[in-house]
């Protein structure tokens, strides 16, 4: 089963200037599977911050308003940071699509986070595809998940 065959909300997903091609690409994909989505930016290629587009989708992702998320800057690791800042984000960087996989299956991950930069489109399509038909085990990785809130620690 899809992350998105049961669900009304949409894929949300967030980008800087580094990200912004990898993110029409996935645009057109989504556009073409009739998925929806919701677009935080970047709306162009001209420098931009990451965080401005992260918290964003983040807010969005911890109020129900989008899921999962989809987020992309040149390697995937600032924008992951700052979306993993949020208590109810899982963002999983990935760069396979074996890694995609793991990341639904044991993390329950609701963002998928991509190297904008150090991708082909090929690439993409396929980690995408993964992380959107891959569900969560449950079971053991269901307790782990359960304690990455910092709230779990104090
Ligand atoms: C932008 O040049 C680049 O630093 C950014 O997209 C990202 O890779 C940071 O982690």
């Amino acid at each position: 089963m899809s992350l998105f065959d049961n669900s009304e909300k949409p894929i949300g997903l967030a980008s800087d200037h580094a990200g912004f091609k990898a993110k029409q690409f996935i645009i057109k994909v989504l556009q073409e599977k009739e998925i929806p989505y919701r677009d935080f930016g970047a709306y162009s290629d001209e420098s931009s911050d990451y965080p401005d587009y992260a918290h964003p989708l983040a807010k969005a992702i911890e109020n129900g308003e989008c899921y999962p998320g989809v987020a992309i800057c040149g390697t995937g690791i600032g924008i992951s940071i700052t979306l993993n800042k949020h208590q109810g984000v899982r963002a999983a960087l990935c760069w396979t699509p074996e890694v995609a996989l793991l990341a639904r299956a044991h993390n329950d991950a609701n963002v998928l986070a991509l190297p904008g930069r150090l991708l082909s489109e090929k690439e993409i399509y396929e980690i995408l595809m993964m992380f959107l038909n891959t569900p969560f085990e449950g079971g053991r990785h269901e307790r782990r998940v359960s304690k990455i809130p910092f709230s779990h620690s104090i």
